[in-house]
């Protein structure tokens, strides 16, 4: 497919974007403490426009300093930061894309820890049971902020960006007025429409009296996802409202921080889950718009566009994943385009902790500078497993011009997280593993299947540098019973090895056991799931675990929790409360199936090292955890050759 519609250049205001990919605004905490963008910022920034983005925006940028949240937030709110912003919009523009700052003030999401002031929102109404009470800010203070809105515009453009982005979604402190649910305020600010958006117009028109023609968007929710806030049918009148007043452009997100599962969709959710709100706020102006949510690959995004839905598509996540998106859309390179899997380990979870973001299909991210350094000596290296440890670590080390051959003892590539596809709303992790294959054909891998590396292979091939990368395998603990009473495994029932009958009991209630529930019941298993914890799925990440557990309630999967199990029966099990001795027993399944974790697998680091100086051990071989983990310490290892 080409992507004709994809690739036009489009006005907004007074910018000329070059083709229709943009990289929305994402906090990613590599700006420096005193709230100036760093030389990783810069990195970060202009990998993403030699990628081929047409519209880059600056992450949400503080206009208050009472309200900068964290300790490495992009600030404007005095001068200082105006250069590092510059340097950014620089190399950006050289790459020849648009540069546009989100403004931003946090309201009732802010970090009272950080800022040594409290909360600000329309109301003294909190964002969520774990915030503290915002103040209800005072009109004083709102036209006070409106002129901080106007200054930071001003240096924005000052520093060369071409546009700027009020945020005016999310809960942040704009949006906390828009919401019916969240403005109870009896002044100018509260009640009807007009006064609900008073601040919007009076931000809109400060920013145009002191930042001239600088193109003005506006980040809008098409809808707060949460009853009595913002629907789809208000989105609209806002829509319309905000071009009355002189927005340029539109960009349209979704929810408030509650609804965290549909600002930043899990697996589950598919590109598009949007599409409808867009195209009812794209028929309610005549301003370009911007849509967003779990796209990945270009082909329903240029649809979009060909057929007047949207004017352009920003592909948040994915361009962290692989900031080359555009450019491997234009050249037909998709085969090897690194998917953004929506798993939210390195990115969603680091923005919230305040550390640098990261990624768990591209741990490059924030690093392209150390990355892209050639080797100056290339080593032969033998990688031993081809999981996505050892597949990454193969990729990258031959990108750096090493001699690289890849060990598998199996018949296929990609290891555990070739199976972490296959439970429900999990597809999109088959690409991440097929882009690594893909990655390692296009920079001359050798991989050698079918092959069980054992000492004397290693010592027959005398490499320079051992990854070990050998992975992990399910835990079988010392229960009695277990060994004879014809237990599947998780991996082998989503492998399609083993087969279950109707009736079937998971121990487990991990991740994996969990997943492997939910896969049996939408193939319509009598499915219960027995887990020591005090629930299932306790490890999963919130945004996931939200759809999990409504696949639960679909299939009717029962939970058996707080169960520690003492021994294996004929057909099921006994277990006692974890720390009682109140033995129970739940018998009559066809099929029981193991998922009680996973055990490191190493037979060689120990004997390897004593042979190969160089031998690095990494991932699930180290110790069983999860993918991110086992990618990020592929990377430390190529990197240390
Ligand atoms: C069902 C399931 C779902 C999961 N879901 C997620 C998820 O959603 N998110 C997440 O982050 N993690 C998930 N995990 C965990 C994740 O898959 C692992 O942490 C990760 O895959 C570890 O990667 P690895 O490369 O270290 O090891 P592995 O994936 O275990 O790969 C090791 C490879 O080494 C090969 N090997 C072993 N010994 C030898 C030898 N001597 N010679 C040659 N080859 C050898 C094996 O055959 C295997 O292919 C899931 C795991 C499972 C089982
Ligand atoms: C790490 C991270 C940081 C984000 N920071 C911001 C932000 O600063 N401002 C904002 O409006 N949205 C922010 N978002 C939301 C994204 O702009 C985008 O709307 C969201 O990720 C959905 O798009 P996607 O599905 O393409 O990733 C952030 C998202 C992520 C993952
Ligand atoms: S960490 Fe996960 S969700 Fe975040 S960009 Fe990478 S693949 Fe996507």
């Amino acid at each position: 497919m080409t992507f004709h519609n994809l690739f036009t250049p489009v006005k907004i205001g007074t910018m000329e974007v070059p083709n229709r990919f943009v990289v929305p605004p994402m906090c990613n905490n590599f700006a420096s403490t005193n709230g100036s963008l760093s030389d990783q910022s810069l990195a970060y920034y202009a990998e993403r426009a030699k990628g081929g983005f047409g519209l880059i925006t600056i992450e949400a940028t503080v206009v208050d300093k009472k309200a900068k949240g964290g300790s490495n937030k992009s600030c404007l709110f005095d001068d200082s930061t105006i250069e590092g912003l510059k340097a950014v919009v620089d190399v950006c523009h050289a790459e020849g894309s648009k540069v546009s700052v989100q403004l931003q003030h946090a309201g009732p999401e802010g970090n009272t820890k950080v800022t040594g002031f409290p909360l600000r929102a329309a109301s003294a109404i909190r964002a969520a049971s774990h915030r503290e009470t915002p103040i209800a800010i005072s009109r004083d203070e709102i036209y006070e902020l409106v002129e901080l809105y106007g200054d930071a515009a001003l240096r924005a453009k000052k520093a060369g960006a071409d546009a700027v982005e009020v945020h005016c979604a999310h809960g942040y402190l704009i949006n906390s007025f828009l919401s019916p649910r969240m403005n109870k305020r009896v002044d100018e600010f509260g009640g009807s429409f007009e006064n609900r958006m008073r601040i919007v117009r009076l931000v809109v028109e400060n920013i145009r009296q002191k930042a001239g023609d600088i193109a003005i968007l506006c980040r809008m929710n098409s809808t707060d996802d949460i009853l009595g806030g913002i629907s789809i049918q208000d989105a609209t009148v806002i829509a319309a409202y905000m071009e009355s007043i002189g927005v340029d452009g539109l960009n349209v997100s979704r929810s408030v921080h509650l609804r965290d599962e549909y600002m930043w969709g899990p697996t589950a959710l598919h590109a598009g889950f949007s599409a409808d709100n867009v195209r009812a706020i794209k028929r309610a102006v005549s301003i370009p718009v911007i849509a967003i949510g779990r796209f990945t690959e270009p082909h329903l995004a240029e649809l979009m566009v060909r057929d007047g839905c949207c004017d352009l598509v920003a592909f948040g996540r994915q361009s962290l994943a692989d900031p080359y998106l555009p450019k491997k859309a234009k050249e037909g390179q998709l085969d090897d385009l690194l998917p953004c899997i929506a798993c939210h380990q390195g990115c969603v979870a680091n923005m919230y902790s305040g550390a640098p973001i990261a990624c768990l299909v591209n741990p490059a991210l924030g690093r392209e500078e150390e990355v892209q350094k050639k080797a100056e000596t290339p080593q032969n290296i033998m990688v031993i497993g081809g999981g996505v440890g050892g597949l990454y670590a193969a990729w990258t080390a031959a990108a750096k011009g090493h001699n690289v051959t890849l060990y598998e003892a199996s018949d296929i590539l990609g290891g555990q997280m070739r199976l972490a596809a296959y439970p429900p709303g999990k597809g999109d992790i088959t690409n991440m593993v097929r882009s690594y294959i893909s990655k390692c054909e296009q920079f001359g891998v050798t991989i050698h299947m079918e092959t069980d590396v054992t000492m004397d292979l290693v010592k027959t091939e005398n490499p320079d540098v051992v990854i070990v990368a050998t992975g992990a395998k399910p835990l079988v603990l010392p229960i009695p019973g277990i060994n004879d009473s014809g237990v599947l495994h998780a991996v082998d029932v989503l492998d399609g090895k083993a087969e279950c009958g109707k009736k079937v009991l998971v121990i487990g209630g991990g991740l994996v056991g969990s997943e492997t529930a939910a896969f049996l019941g939408e193939l319509e298993h009598d499915v219960t799931v027995v887990e020591m914890r005090e629930d299932v799925a306790m490890d999963v990440i919130g945004e996931h675990r939200k759809f999990l557990m409504k696949d639960f309630s679909e299939y009717g999967i029962d939970k058996v929790t707080s169960a520690k199990v003492s021994s294996f029966v004929e057909g099921g099990i006994t277990y006692t409360a974890p720390e009682g001795n109140n033995e129970k027993r739940i018998a009559g399944f066809d099929s029981v199936v193991l998922a009680m974790g996973a055990k490191n697998y190493d037979p060689l680091s120990e004997e390897v090292s004593k042979l190969v100086e160089k031998t690095f051990v990494i991932g699930d071989a180290a110790r069983a955890r999860k993918a991110l983990d086992a990618t990020a310490e592929a990377l430390e290892a190529v990197l240390k050759i």
